[in-house]
């Protein structure tokens, strides 16, 4: 295992990644927060701004989860207008799937909406989170952990277990590239790179959509308008934005508990 790479060195190198930015034009380097979201919210950051952090002390996942990142994990919230949720989430995923697959030098999956998954186990997260005034997508990923807390058993996965000995800088700079070049993507190429990677579509699930819980298999999904599913009793359609997966036949773990705590 190589030396981390000090904080001290952060700056430069992720200010000259964003200097190759078309969407993002400055960076602040934490160096313990409590999460990066909050941070964004609390310096009232400009859209453009990328956030990092050395020590993410209490992150957080989607759905009121927490995310385990600490000194281990890249942790980083982007700062841009408002936008549609679902389209960022996606834009999101596919940002950290590119940047997974430069270190692996494979592909992985994603499973809908958020997690970058290897071998069925979590390798990052997506969580996005927007008011009036700014959307706040943000990635966290797996980088150096060799241990995880018992709750997440094997459900969770870092790179330096897949065999990839990274400095965490260089998964933020990867990170910071590939979320700038998946922002401008048009839909239809986001749908291309998503569903190239996709590991939900044809499986068995049991997913939430307002106040009903449905089971079946998933027939179609697009990730920006809805999901159609082929139950017992028929096919249903269900929206994007209000339907959450509550298990899938692919989990080591029930849904949600891959990768956060
Ligand atoms: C999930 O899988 O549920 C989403 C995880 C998102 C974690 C990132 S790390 C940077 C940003 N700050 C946080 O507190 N959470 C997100």
């Amino acid at each position: 295992m190589s030396e981390p790479i000090p904080i001290e060195r952060w700056p430069a190198r992720l200010e000259a990644a964003v200097a190759d930015c078309g969407a993002f034009d400055q960076v602040r380097v934490l160096n313990d927060t409590a999460s990066t979201q909050d941070a964004a919210r609390r310096m009232h950051a400009a859209p453009g701004t990328v956030i990092v952090a050395w020590n993410q002390a209490a992150g957080r996942g989607r759905l009121g989860r927490a995310w385990a990142s600490a000194t281990e994990g890249a942790a980083v919230t982007f700062v841009l207008e408002p936008g549609q949720t679902e389209r960022l989430a996606i834009v999101g995923a596919v940002a950290a799937a590119g940047a997974a697959e430069a270190q692996l030098e494979h592909a992985v999956g994603i499973k809908w909406p958020n997690d970058i998954v290897v071998g069925g186990r979590k390798l990052a997260g997506v969580l996005v989170e927007q008011n009036d005034n700014r959307a706040l997508p943000a990635i966290g990923m797996n980088v150096a952990q060799l241990s995880w807390p018992s709750s997440l058993g094997k459900s969770a996965v870092s790179l330096r277990e897949l065999g990839v000995d990274v400095d965490r800088l260089d998964v933020l700079e990867a990170l910071i590239r590939h979320m700038d070049r998946a922002i401008v993507l048009s839909d239809e190429e986001l749908m291309e790179e998503f569903s190239q990677r996709d590991v939900l579509g044809g499986q068995r699930l049991t997913l939430r959509e307002g106040g009903r819980v449905i089971t079946g298999r998933l027939s179609r999904l697009d990730p920006l308008v809805g999901l159609a599913v082929e139950t017992d009793l028929g096919s249903v359609w269900l929206p994007a934005a209000t339907t959450t997966v509550l298990k899938t036949s692919i989990d080591r773990v029930p849904d949600g508990s891959a990768a956060s705590e």
